[in-house]
This record gives structure tokens, C-alpha cells and sequence, in this order.
């Protein structure tokens, strides 16, 4: 059995380049005397007592301290881009479990059959649950939910946990494939995810993020999961195929948005899986003058330590917080919230302005 990561401890040290505290160590040291984030357990090598906190208390230091600004509203957002290889289901996870490690509520549905956050992620489900898991039969995926109305199953039942009390999944499988065949004869295939799945999520849970991580074709269940999305990321390799796929793929989202009449808030191209050499890098360039600001200013570098914290299930901020490819991580991330942050406060002003404009019946009076 897989030794799970709940007993591990991080050292001052080690949350501070985790959560980027750009001070020295004595400001954690105070934000804990402060009670501003949890206490530490005290470790007495020879005669010093050293601090260290649990997986647990990591949500909670970084809701209080974290370079990740929580998330007001809930939002939903599609991982998604035309070719596979490109990233992600390793951007999709990265972002699910660092919003998760700042005290976010997450909930990551895949959508993808050939499971590949799934089993990420099932190497985070706790010891118990995954005895169940492996005794009995798979989980209930979504297609289950959604097409078999004599079971009459209930939503809970779908949602899976992690070592992270902050983070939850909802396991894909092999039927995902025909959950395509299965939209397709509704009558409203756009809003199916939307209406049957995203909404009753949202009002009996309480999550701030559900992340789609979805799978690289353009078909019924991707553009339902997009109808249904405040935010897309699209990673695109730095490489000449994705090059040409991204061609695709921007013409045919600009064909969704007018058709569906459907704009995302918050829209990001990532170039991703960047190497040194020349022809990787004159693709990057060639995004960033099509796309311009529709990049994020960072790109992902291919490196071994993305692939190693997958395997593992942890995040590069636990796995290698003094890692380049962290650094990159943050860069992206922290331009993934902050345009979410903008997006939800042109929403609530929006709001706040209907609610002080006088009604035209007042207005009479
Ligand atoms: N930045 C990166 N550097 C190196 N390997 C990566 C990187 N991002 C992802 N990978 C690896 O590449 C493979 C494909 O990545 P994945 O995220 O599954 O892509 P996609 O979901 O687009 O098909 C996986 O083995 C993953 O571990
Ligand atoms: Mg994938």
C-alpha cells in the first residue's frame, strides 16, 4: 500500500518557500505567535525544538499567508486546449491542489477517459476510502449521474476525497467515452453540464473552484463544460504541431462565443513544455505576437520534477518548492487568480450598480 502524505511535516523553512514569504523565516515565526496561522508541533533535536506543521494545518497558513488571493465568488474552469501532451491535466492538478493548499474548497472533475487526473489524484485518497474503492467496484462517475435515472444517484456519492480536507475529485472512467453519444440526443447538449451537473454542485456544496480538466477534442462534453465555465486556461506546447492546433482551436472558440453567445471572464493561453532550444522558442514568440495579452506573461518549462509531482500526487509546492518549474507554476498561477479577483469585482460592481440605481417605479415617484 502507497504510504500516504498525511504524516508528513514542513519545516519553517520549507512554508516559507512553499507560500513565497518573501521575508525572512521570523515573519512566520510571528504570524504564529500572532495566531494569525496555526501552531506548530515542537521537535526536540538535541537542544533545539524545531517547528513543524501537518498537511492539515497547510490550507489554513495558507488562507493567512499565501500568494494566492481567495476566491469570492464560485467559479468554474475548464483546462482545456485542442492537443493532448500539452499539459493540461499537469496544469489542471497543479492549479486544483495549490488553490486547495490556500484554503480554497476545490472540486476537480475530469472529463477525460483515459483518466489521467483521476489516478493522480486517487494517489491522495485516503486509506480507507481507497480499501472501499478497491474492494467494491469503481466510484460513480458523472455519466452515471447524469444518464442512469433508475439508480437515482445521489451527487454525494460522487465526490471523492483527497489528504486535503480542501480537495475533492469526481472520478473519471471508461464510460466517459460514451457520455458524448449520450449529449448529443439531449435536447439542450450546451447546458446539459451547466444545468444537471455544475448548478446542483453549487447549491449543495460549498465549493469556490470546480476545475474541469478536459480531454483534447472538440466535441458535445467539452463545449458543455465550457458553456458552463467563468474561466478557460489553455496550455499549447511549445512545439510545431501544437503550433498548428492552436490555429484550430482559436477559430473554433471564436465560433463557440458567437454561437453561444457565451464569453469567458477570465481567458488564458499558457505556453507550455518550453525547451532551450530554437525552434521551441520561436514558437513561444509566435503565441505571444498572435495572442499577445492573451498569454500569460510566464511560460511552463518541460521539466522532470512537473512529471516526478505528478506521479507522487503532490504538488510541485510541496514536492519541489526551490524548483524552476515552481517558479513558473507561481507565475502563472498568480496571474490566473489575479484576473479572476478582477473578474469577480466587475461582477459584484456590476451588481452593487443595479442595486443603487433607483427603479424606474421609484424613479416616478
Ligand atoms: N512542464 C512539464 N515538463 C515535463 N513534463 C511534463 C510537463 N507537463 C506535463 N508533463 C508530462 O507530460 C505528460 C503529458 O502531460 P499531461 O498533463 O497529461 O498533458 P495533457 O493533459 O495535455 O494530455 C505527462 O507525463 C506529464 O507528467
Ligand atoms: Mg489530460
Amino acid at each position: 500500500m502507497t504510504k500516504m502524505n498525511t504524516d508528513k511535516t514542513f519545516s519553517a523553512a520549507q512554508i516559507s518557500k512553499m507560500f513565497r514569504v518573501e521575508s525572512s523565516k521570523q515573519t512566520l515565526l510571528n504570524a504564529e505567535e500572532k495566531g494569525i496561522i496555526p501552531t506548530a508541533q515542537r521537535i526536540q533535536r538535541g537542544k533545539t525544538a524545531y517547528r513543524a506543521w501537518s498537511l492539515e494545518q497547510l490550507p489554513l497558513i495558507g488562507k493567512a499567508i499565501g500568494y494566492l488571493a481567495p476566491i469570492e465568488r464560485p467559479t468554474v474552469l475548464s483546462v482545456f486546449s485542442l492537443k493532448g501532451g500539452t499539459g493540461k491535466s499537469s496544469l489542471a492538478f497543479q492549479v486544483a491542489r495549490t488553490y486547495a493548499l490556500h484554503g480554497s474548497k476545490v472540486l476537480m472533475i475530469g472529463l477525460d477517459a483515459q483518466e489521467s487526473i483521476t489516478q493522480t489524484l486517487r494517489k491522495t485518497t485516503p486509506r480507507e476510502e481507497s480499501a472501499n474503492i478497491n474492494h467494491i467496484t469503481e466510484p460513480n462517475g458523472i455519466y452515471h449521474f447524469l444518464t442512469d435515472k433508475e439508480k437515482a444517484i445521489e451527487l454525494e456519492s460522487l465526490i471523492q476525497k483527497t489528504d486535503l480536507a480542501t480537495l475533492n475529485y469526481i472520478a473519471e472512467g471508461i464510460e466517459l467515452s460514451v457520455l458524448d453519444n449520450w449529449l448529443n440526443q439531449q435536447t439542450r447538449k450546451e447546458y446539459t453540464l451547466k444545468e444537471k451537473l455544475v448548478r446542483p454542485l453549487l447549491k449543495r456544496f460549498s465549493f469556490d473552484l470546480i476545475i474541469f480538466d478536459c480531454n483534447p477534442a472538440w466535441n458535445s462534453v467539452v463545449t458543455s463544460a465550457l458553456a458552463a465555465s467563468d474561466a478557460l486556461i489553455s496550455p499549447l506546447g511549445a512545439d510545431i504541431n501544437s503550433l498548428k492546433a492552436a490555429r484550430i482551436f482559436t477559430d473554433l472558440l471564436a465560433d463557440f462565443q458567437d454561437d453561444m453567445n457565451h464569453t469567458f471572464d477570465t481567458f488564458f493561453i499558457v505556453p507550455t513544455m518550453l525547451e532551450a532550444n530554437k525552434l521551441s522558442q520561436s514558437v513561444q514568440a509566435r503565441y505571444r505576437l498572435d495572442y499577445d495579452t492573451l498569454c500569460t506573461i510566464t511560460s511552463i518549462r518541460r521539466a522532470v520534477a512537473v512529471q516526478e509531482s505528478n506521479l507522487n500526487g503532490t504538488s510541485l509546492m510541496e514536492y519541489a518548492p526551490d524548483s524552476p518549474a515552481y517558479d513558473d507554476f507561481v507565475g502563472v498561477m498568480k496571474e490566473i487568480s489575479a484576473a479572476i479577483n478582477v473578474a469577480q469585482m466587475a461582477k459584484v460592481s456590476k451588481v452593487n450598480k443595479k442595486k443603487s440605481k433607483p427603479s424606474a417605479a421609484a424613479a416616478e415617484l
